[in-house]
């Protein structure tokens, strides 16, 4: 069973991602002889991701802490999967929290709606409940 799907992989719009040269660079690897991979400055994983796929040990890195987040769920994690309860969770306004308002208040017409900004808040708060670091 293979341990990652590159069918599956998210698609971002990453200044900078080489997503779009995926398959190339997979080429242009294919007759080297290595064990390990350090995908320095890791971005959207996609690199790291398909040397995992080739079933390299992959060492990511990046910079930023929402990359950190990219990395352990895309490259450590092998076997944890959001479910249709997360999902349902995160999606979900609940009575018994007290929501911050940071993007709503610091954000207003800057990138997104209003709404898409209060829609962010909870959000992110539900996301920050779950107690798996693979989720
Ligand atoms: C071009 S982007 C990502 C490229 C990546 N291979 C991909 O396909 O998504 C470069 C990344 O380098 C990271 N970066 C920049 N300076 C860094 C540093 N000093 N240490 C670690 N990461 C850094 C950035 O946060 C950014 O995600």
């Amino acid at each position: 069973m293979p341990i990652c799907n590159r069918g599956n992989f998210p698609s971002t719009r990453y200044q900078g991602s080489k997503n779009k040269i995926i398959k190339w660079i997979d080429y242009c690897t294919k007759d080297l002889k290595f064990n390990s991979v350090i995908d320095a400055f890791g971005g959207t994983g996609c690199v790291g991701y398909m040397f995992k796929n080739r079933r390299k040990q992959v060492f990511y890195n990046d910079i930023l802490k929402f990359n950190y987040y990219i990395g352990l769920a895309l490259i450590e994690n092998s076997s944890t999967l959001l479910d249709v309860n997360d999902i349902d969770s995160i999606l979900t306004k609940h009575k018994n929290i007290d929501y911050p308002d940071f993007v709503t208040r610091n954000f207003q017409d800057i990138y997104f709606t209003n709404d898409e900004n209060k829609w962010l808040d909870f959000v992110i708060t539900n996301i920050k409940l779950i107690d798996n670091k693979y989720k």
